[in-house]
């Protein structure tokens, strides 16, 4: 009983039976390996879907599904250091998202580079409900300091997981 990695998987308890025998000087037998507790780090992280341009995509379906889960930051190109910046985040441009029971964006986040801004939660029925379609939007006032952002956003949908949009550059201005 060990703990070791096995392609990849951490896993914390291993048990390996070897049932071996001896026929005409050689030796032949089989090996069986149970896994117990695996822990796999990697997998308990949710994969990141990353927005690709929908015009450069054929399928409608597949148009439908990436837009309506992509966050989009709309805000200026400049900000002001220490003055509240606003920052919109909508989920979806030409489609929309369900907002049903067991099926709904989740939250909307906000980084600056590798450091969160800000996060907002919604529980299901903020868009309206089991059948109707909306997209999720928040606006955060965020108070830059430095000389630039670099600002994405990511959307949690229930069913379909992480999504990240395309990065926004903005340029921070000395306060005057
Ligand atoms: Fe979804």
């Amino acid at each position: 009983m060990v703990g070791c990695r096995v392609m990849g998987m951490e896993v914390a308890e291993m048990r390996v039976k070897a049932d071996l025998t001896c026929n005409s000087g050689r030796i032949s037998g089989k090996m069986a390996a149970s896994f117990n507790c695996i822990t796999n780090r990697r997998k308990n992280m949710p994969t990141i879907n990353r927005y690709i341009d929908i015009s450069t995509v054929e399928r409608e379906t597949k148009k439908d599904y990436i837009d309506r889960h992509s966050p989009f930051i709309q805000c200026d190109a400049r900000a002001k250091a220490g003055t509240k910046f606003p920052v919109t985040v909508r989920v979806g441009t030409e489609y929309s998202h369900p907002d049903d029971a067991e099926h709904y964006i989740k939250s909307i986040q906000l980084y600056d580079g590798q450091t969160l801004l800000a996060e907002a939660n919604f529980p299901s029925g903020t868009l309206g409900g089991t059948g109707q379609k909306s997209q999720a939007e928040v606006t955060f006032h965020v108070v830059p300091g430095g000389t630039r952002m670099r600002l994405t956003a990511l959307a949690y949908c229930t069913k379909h997981g992480l999504w990240e949009g395309d990065p926004t550059e903005v340029t921070v201005e000395a306060a005057a």
